[in-house]
């Protein structure tokens, strides 16, 4: 494993949450108003679920961070039930005490989205660049939603959801077709701007993507895998996971 990258192998799905959830804790104690990237799907709802807790129980105060969100679906609304903005307010913000006007997510429904895209960058800039930012990886190695491609996707992006994604995706909604085709997404440029990056990975699903992605050859192909040349990668990996590093 490459010296930029800590890994750290747990049990299992709930040790991986409470990894996570106390290195986040930590950095939040150190740096209460500190700029927060925060990422949605499965893998981090056990983690959110352990902030909440520990922000009942007042071991944490999350009511000065400022948040920055990954990406969206354009095309839906906030209130939608699939919006990330919605799952962010249900799972996270609203509990905790976030800010309304701390919590950034790009705007699905906003009138243009190409503008969207480079307001949310500046917002990013203007609010000191984030500290620490946690993300997910798709079976096909994305990042946010930065898919396989050919290049490198450099700044907060108006992006097309791969199908593979758009089929994952899938059980959240009624039907494939009501999955959105596109999203607004933090680029990889923006993402390695963090100064630490906290990768989260799950199952045996994810064992063979984070291998090629954090041991593999650097490629647009697997987008996670510009993580190897950023200078602060945490990963936290359960043992399905991390079977093939
Ligand atoms: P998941 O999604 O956490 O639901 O597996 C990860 C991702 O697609 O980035």
């Amino acid at each position: 494993m490459l010296k930029n990258i800590t890994l750290y192998v747990v049990e299992d799905y709930n040790a991986l949450s409470q990894k996570a959830a106390l290195l986040f804790a930590q950095t939040v104690k150190t740096n209460p108003t500190g700029v927060y990237g925060l990422a949605t799907g499965s893998t981090p709802e056990g983690m959110y679920d352990r902030l909440v807790k520990m922000s009942q129980t007042n071991e944490i105060d999350m009511t000065k961070i400022v948040a920055f969100n990954l990406d969206e679906y354009v095309s839906i609304g906030p209130d939608h039930t699939q919006s990330y903005a919605y799952y962010m307010a249900t799972k996270l913000f609203n509990a905790t005490g976030v800010p309304i006007q701390n919590r950034n997510i790009p705007r699905g429904d906003a009138p243009d989205p190409h503008n969207e895209c480079a307001e949310y960058e500046k917002k990013i800039v203007n609010a000191g660049g984030i500290h620490l930012q946690v993300l997910g990886i798709g079976t096909n190695g994305h990042i946010g939603f930065n898919e396989p491609a050919d290049t490198f996707a450099g700044q907060t992006s108006y992006a097309a959801l791969a199908e593979e994604t758009i089929q994952a995706n899938s059980r959240f909604f009624d039907s494939i077709d009501d999955v959105p085709k596109f999203a607004i997404s933090m680029g990889i440029q923006t993402i390695m701007m963090a100064e630490t990056i906290l990768l989260l990975a799950s199952g045996e699903s994810k064992a063979k993507i984070l291998g090629e992605a954090l041991q593999g050859p650097i490629t647009p192909q697997v987008p996670a895998s510009a993580l190897q040349l950023h200078r602060n990668v945490i990963v936290i990996a359960d043992k399905a996971a991390a079977k093939f590093l």
